[in-house]
């Protein structure tokens, strides 16, 4: 079932400095797993079924490494504010909707189909601190297809009361009953740890969430150093944190001993950068978001230099759109602004390095994801960009570009495959 060959134009990028480009090539997914992109079919390959492609682009599927989902209901609203602002006048009130299961039935469906309907196939995902609604969320992103980690939010102080958990215990027992629940249940999804940001959750709640994730043995996700207000109280919270990195290193939420991806890192300093680049903490770049709260442009060349782990996050709704393709110009142009506005020395991204973190940089996160090399799960996107017509001749590479600059997945996606399952086929 979840053994064929596609056959088309193929996309991958190798790593952050190399873009495979293959026309008329043959991609053999096996059980699920890529076993290499072909000229022709090999011969222990040609009994599969062939599913034809011919003209289109053949990528891999994209990983949105910070999104949050119950923010989608008012994607596109509200930009006026900087972070802790926009915080209590939007997120917070929005968020406060979801002690209602019905509304949050109603939302999380128009947010699960609106990432089916997009290039996304992997995403990293804040619920809200309400459990169930975060459990409803799970077995709608579960029957997707599509794979994701989700968390159930924390939030114990600096918060409303409509949105604040009564005390760190009580927080963390209805953790550890959401991690219990959900750890093993689904196919497709898994839970995350989820401390909002240290502002929000006090040094016994942190302490607490670390010992959660070594029992269990489960990630952790949160926001750090986005923008500066947020930096400095976090400064006033946590005095005896050398950086905000520390604030969650301390308590074991920051790589080690599980897999952590942070959201936006713009303000890091060089001590925190490189206790993420010893943790392995993984980056989420978010380059909208950063732009829409003006929270700043996060210093990406000197991350891909470092060699950090690096994806990108659409961060809806700080992000206004959960368009990946959105996300990789939106990195393209504010590297541009950086190098011209703030550092000479540090060159702009490319079209290779942003296709890249969309993919098999975030796609680390997940484990062999976001390739199409021998090993790598199937996730596989084809975009009919013949539905975006051009008179002239174009190389792969630039109708790769292209499609990249017009947000090829909304109106060309021909496909979506996830560890090889059809996850919508036209
Ligand atoms: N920091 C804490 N909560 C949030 C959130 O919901 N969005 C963003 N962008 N930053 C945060
Ligand atoms: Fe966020």
């Amino acid at each position: 079932m979840n053994s064929f060959i596609i056959h088309g134009d193929i996309c991958y990028a190798a790593d952050k400095n190399t873009l495979v480009t293959r026309e008329n090539g043959y991609l053999v997914c096996v059980d699920g797993i890529c076993k290499g992109v072909f000229g022709t079919v090999p011969e222990q390959y040609a009994h599969l079924e062939l599913r034809e492609y011919g003209g289109m682009l053949v990528i891999p599927g994209m990983v949105d490494l910070h999104i949050h989902a119950p923010q989608y209901a008012y994607r596109g609203l509200g930009m006026d504010k900087e972070l802790l602002d926009w915080l209590n006048t939007y997120a917070f009130p929005e968020e406060s909707k979801y002690s209602n299961l019905n509304y949050a039935d109603k939302a999380y469906t128009i947010f699960t189909d609106a990432i089916k309907r997009s290039a996304t196939t992997r995403l990293v995902v804040f619920g809200t601190l309400h459990r169930e609604a975060t459990e409803l969320l799970m077995d709608k992103l579960d029957k997707s297809g599509m794979v994701s980690y989700v968390g159930k939010v924390n939030m114990d102080r600096n918060s409303p009361d409509n949105l604040r958990e009564v005390s760190a215990a009580e927080s963390l027992a209805d953790t550890e009953r959401f991690i219990l629940n959900t750890q093993h249940k689904y196919k497709n999804t898994a839970p995350i740890i989820t401390p909002r940001f240290t502002p929000s959750c006090s040094d016994e709640l942190m302490r607490g969430l670390g010992e959660l994730s070594k029992k269990y043995g489960v990630r952790v996700q949160s926001h750090l150093s986005e923008n500066p207000g947020e930096v400095e109280w976090v400064r006033e919270l946590c005095p005896w944190a050398e950086n905000y990195g520390e604030a969650y290193d301390r308590f074991g939420l920051f790589g080690k001993p599980q897999k952590t991806v942070m959201a936006h890192c713009v303000y890091s300093d060089d001590n925190e950068i490189a206790r993420m680049k010893e943790n392995g903490v993984f980056i989420a770049h978010c380059p909208a978001s950063n732009t829409n709260v003006a929270s700043g442009i996060a210093p990406m060349r000197k991350y891909l230099e470092l060699d950090m782990n690096l994806g990108l996050g659409s961060d809806v709704a700080g992000g206004h759109s959960e368009s990946m393709f959105t996300a990789m110009v939106d990195a393209l142009q504010v590297s541009r602004l950086y190098w011209r506005l703030v550092d000479q020395s540090k060159k702009p991204l490319n079209v290779t390095e942003v296709f890249y973190l969309a993919t098999k940089g975030g796609g680390a996160f997940f484990g062999k994801v976001g390739s199409f090399e021998e090993g790598y799960e199937c996730d596989v996107v084809i975009l009919n960009d013949s539905l975006l017509p051009h008179p002239q001749g174009l190389s792969l590479q630039e109708r790769l570009e292209r499609a990249i600059y017009l947000g090829g997945d909304v109106k060309a996606m021909e496909a979506k495959y996830c560890r090889g399952n059809v996850i919508i086929r036209n």
